[in-house]
Parts: C-alpha cells; structure tokens; sequence
C-alpha cells in the first residue's frame, strides 16, 4: 500500500500491520467473541499508564473529543464547580463543552503559548473553596507545550479536587504511569500515538471516583460515563454499536505499542523531534515556544515573514511528495506545526528536512 507521511498530529501514519487489522470477518458486536476483544482491549487501554490496579476504561465511539465530554459532563456533581486551564484551543474546547452543560465553572485563561503558572493557579484554588474539579490539557497540541502534569496534580491533592487531564496527544507518546500521577480520569483516543484508527475515544477513570458518580443524575445518555461503564461492567459489551473494525484496529495497535514499549516509542519519537530541529535550524526558522517547554512530540514553527511564503502553497508541494503537514491554530505568533507521532520514525523526518530546505532554497524564502 502506498505510505503517506503524516507529520499532523494524527489521525497519525499507522502501520500496515494496524490496517490489515480493519480487514476481519463480518461479526454482530452482541457476540461473545466481540465481547471478548471489547474487554481485552478495555484492560490494554489501562495498562499502557500502568493504571490495571486503581483504574478502568470506559470506551465511545466517536473522535477524542467524544471522551472529553463525556468525562466533563458526568464527573460534576450538581453542586460541584470546576477549574479549566485555557492555554490552547482544547482547554478552550473544554470550556465550550462545560458551558454547554451550563456546569459551575471557572477559567484560568492565558495566551496560547502562554506558560502556566501554578502559583497562580494556587490563588484561584485558595480563593474559590467551592472547587471540586480541575481540568487541563496535558499536551497542547495547539501550541506543542508539555503544561506541567505533577506541579498541577500536586495541586489537586493538596486542595482536594478532582483531576480530569486530556492527555489526548500524550497518551502512549510520552511515559504516564497512574501509580506514580494521581489522575483521576485520563482521556485519550485510538489515532493518536498509540498508532490505531480514527473512531473511538477513552476515560481512563479512577475506580473510586467512578463510583462516587453512580449516583449522580445524569446530563446525558450516549457520553455518560457512568452509564456505559456500567452497561460494559454488566454485559461485556460496549452500551451502543461499536465501530467493529476500529476496535481490532485498536487491538493490533496496542500488541504493537507493548512489542515496541513505551521506552521505545518515546525514544523514536525524541529521535525523530532531535532530527526536525535541526532541519529547522538549518533553514533558520524559529520555534513558538522555549525548548523547555516542548513535548518533542509536535513543534509550532513561527511562518516566515517573507512574501514569497504562503503556507497553503507548501502543504500543496508537501502533500505532492506524499508528506502532510500542519497549520498553526491561533496561537500568540503565526505558526505551521510539525508531528512526529505515528508509524514514523527519524528517517521520514530526514525526507522532510530535505525537502523544506529545497522548498526555501527555489522560493528564496528567509526569515529576516
Ligand atoms: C489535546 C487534544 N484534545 C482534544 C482533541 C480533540 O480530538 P478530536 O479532534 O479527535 O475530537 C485533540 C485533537 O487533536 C487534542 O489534541
């Protein structure tokens, strides 16, 4: 099959291996052995954060976001009020989605770039005693920014609310280990590095806090966590028809991500991140934000100021080499964005690299 290079962050490149997967006998998803797979895949899910002990996954059809609403919308008590820590389009999104709910909330907002400072979240959770959740995005895709997972945990703890960490583009990418990080409900999707399809998301959900919303009334039916949780509890089965072929998708996905180990992806991920700083280097570009401060697993790049850039004409001769890249996302400068998640590793970064200093180099394109 032909190989496209996806340097967006995912849907990422999968392996041919995961694709073949999709291709498996007709099955009724109320059988037995789709059950099965469904729960094998459920305890997978889990052990990727090392969360088997003190957690269960509860699974939806539908994109990341899905699992992010779901999460946000069942875990509030009526009386419960929530944090959101605003630095990037998905703690926006997180905002939009509790709004949506009408749910108690308040919003710690900075740029998108913006480094978070805990201190000053500490203020907030001082000052507002009627907070009983925070969530936060661990990865910002928006802007590449790794926001600080323990400091923000810590947080938590100390002021006893409830941890809800979108670690959609960390998950399987970067080493998440539940013993070791307190969070209460972790989401993430299949298309992201843990290398499956698009087409469902998880909770990761802490088993104490998932009990405790049993009782809650619920906000809505398709995305309550408690509701699909139980219904899997009781059946094996997923509450509502499953994207059968995803789910193998998934389950090829995982056996490779523990063939690989999560050491080893993470090293080919850094590899391949080393690999594209340099390319950008080589031709002068400058990176959104402070090297600190990257989660070495999608970069901003600021746009050239030059007039014979216009990002819309690079995809097109990227895409025609069968590499594909991103726009930026409303971050504090223009930037495109550049992934190295996904069945890629430094070789493929290498290609891009050429080709970017050739695309600058026939365009006279430089920074100043
Ligand atoms: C951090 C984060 N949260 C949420 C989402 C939303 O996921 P989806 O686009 O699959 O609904 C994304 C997608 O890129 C993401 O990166």
């Amino acid at each position: 099959m032909k190989r496209n290079i996806l340097l967006n962050p995912g849907p990422a490149t999968t392996t041919d291996s995961v694709k073949q997967a999709l291709m498996v006998p007709d099955i009724c998803p109320r059988e037995q052995e789709f059950g099965d797979l469904t729960q094998s895949v459920l305890k997978k899910v889990v052990q990727v954060v090392n969360g088997n002990l003190t957690h269960s996954a509860v699974i939806f059809a539908g994109s990341g976001t899905a699992g992010v609403e779901a999460a946000l919308s069942s875990v509030v008590a009526q009386d419960g009020k929530i944090l959101i820590l605003d630095n990037g389009a998905y703690g926006k999104r997180a905002e939009t989605i509790i709004q949506a709910y009408g749910i108690p909330h308040r919003t710690y907002r900075i740029g998108w770039g913006e480094y978070p400072d805990v201190a000053e979240i500490e203020s907030i959770f001082q000052q507002d005693r009627e907070l009983t959740h925070f969530a936060f995005v661990h990865h910002e895709t928006t802007t590449g920014m790794l926001n600080p997972l323990p400091e923000l945990l810590e947080l938590c703890q100390k002021y006893e609310v409830d941890s809800i960490v979108d670690a959609m583009s960390s998950y399987a990418g970067l080493p998440i280990d539940l013993q070791e990080l307190p969070i209460d409900y972790l989401i993430s999707s299949s298309n992201k590095c843990i290398q499956g399809m698009a087409g469902t998301s998880f909770v990761i959900a802490n088993n104490e806090k998932l009990a405790k919303i049993a009782k809650f009334p619920a906000r809505n039916l398709y995305l309550n966590l408690w509701g699909n949780h139980s219904y899997i509890e009781k059946t094996g089965q997923f509450q509502f028809t499953p994207p059968v072929q995803i789910v193998y998708a998934l389950n090829a996905a995982l056996d490779e991500f523990f063939v690989e180990t999560q050491a080893g992806r993470t090293a080919r991920y850094f590899k391949a991140y080393e690999t594209l700083l340099d390319g950008i280097d080589k031709v002068g570009l400058e990176l959104l934000l402070p090297k600190s401060q990257h989660s070495k697993l999608l970069t901003a790049i600021v746009e050239p100021q030059s007039p014979n850039y216009d990002f819309m004409e690079m995809h097109d001769y990227f895409y025609e080499n069968d590499i594909t890249i991103y726009p930026g996302k409303g971050a504090k400068q223009d930037t495109f964005r550049i992934a190295n998640i996904g069945a890629i590793d430094y070789r493929d970064m290498l290609l891009f690299n050429e080709k970017l200093l050739q695309y600058f180099e026939d365009r006279k394109i430089s920074n100043s």
